[in-house]
């Protein structure tokens, strides 16, 4: 028995057990029907045929991926990456690493096998098409990690079957604001024509948020919160607005694979479900500060320049589609959102351990000074 057979036969044990507990507290009438042999016998036949997943993940060492290996190591599966060896190389010693470039650069991966791939970092075409096409006759599973940019129009209502955005220049490599939803819209039809329909999953995720997140762009409204004094918060408390914790996107990606789960899902918080009120309530739960919130009406911040507000879009602007997308196919295929005030509480958590070069700086929102200012002009105005 291999170690992760084994490990993962003592889970299947152990779980046996658990239930077998529990049959006995529901009393005699049960167990003289027979549930605890019929549990048992069940969770035997698991041990005999279960057997690890040989996962290859593309990328695995930023934001998304060590969540993923965590993930899948914790069940029992077996993990290999391929990168350049560049991004935090010593995350993970244990696993075996394949060096390489995906411009140009596969042949570590040449002439070897495994159940799935997890592809995270294809930003253009012609690198997923190389890697589709390599890995097609060797892997049953292609997961590929797309996002919810690659829709063409956030002013309509979103579902998984809404027209992608295209490119004006389709031979296009350069991955910029305007480029890059379109060309992961390129990246998943190359996975499909390669690997084929029923063999892929795209995943479409929102803002990815939670511990680990190199953008700040969630990190910042706990972050900010924590610092205290009046604070600016755009819009009103009932926008609406979506994320997805990097952990909820990390299991229902194992899920996927363990499942072999297939199609296009948006992966998101349930549609209406999150406002910027539930936010400013995550953050002032989650931080211990004597913070002012100030609501700045969406009319007024159109006019101003220069002040990023992360995550938040006017209801009435273009973009106000961006925040209700629908995740409902996704959550019928079994992608649970742990509560919101988890990720915020856990956010805070790692951001207050993170080395002090790393938070001198919080990478979105606006600055103290610029926040000031805004709000200044926006106090001028309502006296
Ligand atoms: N952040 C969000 O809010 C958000 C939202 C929606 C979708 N997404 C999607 O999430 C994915 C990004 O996740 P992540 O960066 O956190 O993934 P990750 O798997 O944790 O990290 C990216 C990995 O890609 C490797 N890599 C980068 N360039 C490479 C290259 N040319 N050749 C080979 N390996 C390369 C990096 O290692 P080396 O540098 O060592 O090569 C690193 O291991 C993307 O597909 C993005 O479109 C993100």
């Amino acid at each position: 028995m291999t170690k992760q057979v084994k490990k993962r036969a003592d889970q299947i044990m152990n779980n046996t057990r658990r239930r077998f507990l529990k049959t006995s507290l529901m009393g005699s009438a049960a167990i003289a029907a027979g549930c605890t042999s019929e549990v048992s016998t069940d969770e035997e036949a698991k041990i005999d045929t279960w057997r690890p997943l040989r996962i290859l993940i593309l990328g695995g060492t930023g934001f998304i991926g060590p969540h993923m290996v965590r993930e899948a190591l914790r069940r029992g599966h077996e993990v290999e990456l391929f990168n350049r060896g560049r991004t935090d190389s010593n995350l993970f010693p244990d696993l075996k690493l394949h060096v390489g470039d995906r411009n140009n650069g596969l042949e570590a991966l040449e002439g070897k096998s495994w159940d799935v791939v997890v592809d995270n970092s294809g930003y253009v075409p012609r690198h997923v098409e190389d890697s589709a096409k390599l890995l097609a006759p060797v892997v049953s599973h292609y997961i590929y990690i797309s996002t919810i940019s690659v829709y063409g129009d956030f002013s309509k209502p979103i579902d998984e079957d809404t027209a992608v955005g295209v490119l004006d220049d389709p031979t296009t490599e350069e991955v910029t604001g305007e480029t890059y939803g379109p060309l992961k819209a390129l990246c998943e039809q190359r996975v499909i024509s390669e690997v084929g329909a029923n063999s892929t999953t795209v995943l479409r995720p929102t803002y990815i948020c939670g511990p680990g997140d190199r953008t700040d762009r969630y990190t910042y409204w706990p972050v900010r919160t924590m610092r205290g004094g009046e604070m600016l918060w755009p819009g009103a408390p009932e926008d609406d607005i979506q994320i997805i914790d990097v952990r909820d996107l990390a299991i229902f990606t194992i899920d996927c694979l363990e499942k072999k789960i297939t199609g296009v899902f948006n992966t998101v918080t349930p549609k209406g479900s999150f406002k910027m009120g539930d936010l400013l309530e995550d953050c002032l739960a989650v931080t211990d500060a004597d913070t002012m919130p100030t609501w700045v009406e969406a009319a007024f911040l159109k006019n101003q320049q220069n002040i990023s507000l992360p995550i938040w879009e006017d209801p009435n602007g273009p973009s106000a589609e961006l925040l209700t997308v629908d995740g409902s196919r996704a959550a019928a295929a079994g992608l649970k959102n742990r509560p919101t005030r988890e990720t915020a509480r856990d956010t805070i958590g790692w951001w207050k351990n993170l080395p002090a070069e790393r938070t001198a700086t919080v990478k979105a929102g606006p600055s103290a000074e610029r926040e000031a200012e805004v709000l200044s002009l926006w106090h001028d105005q309502n006296h």
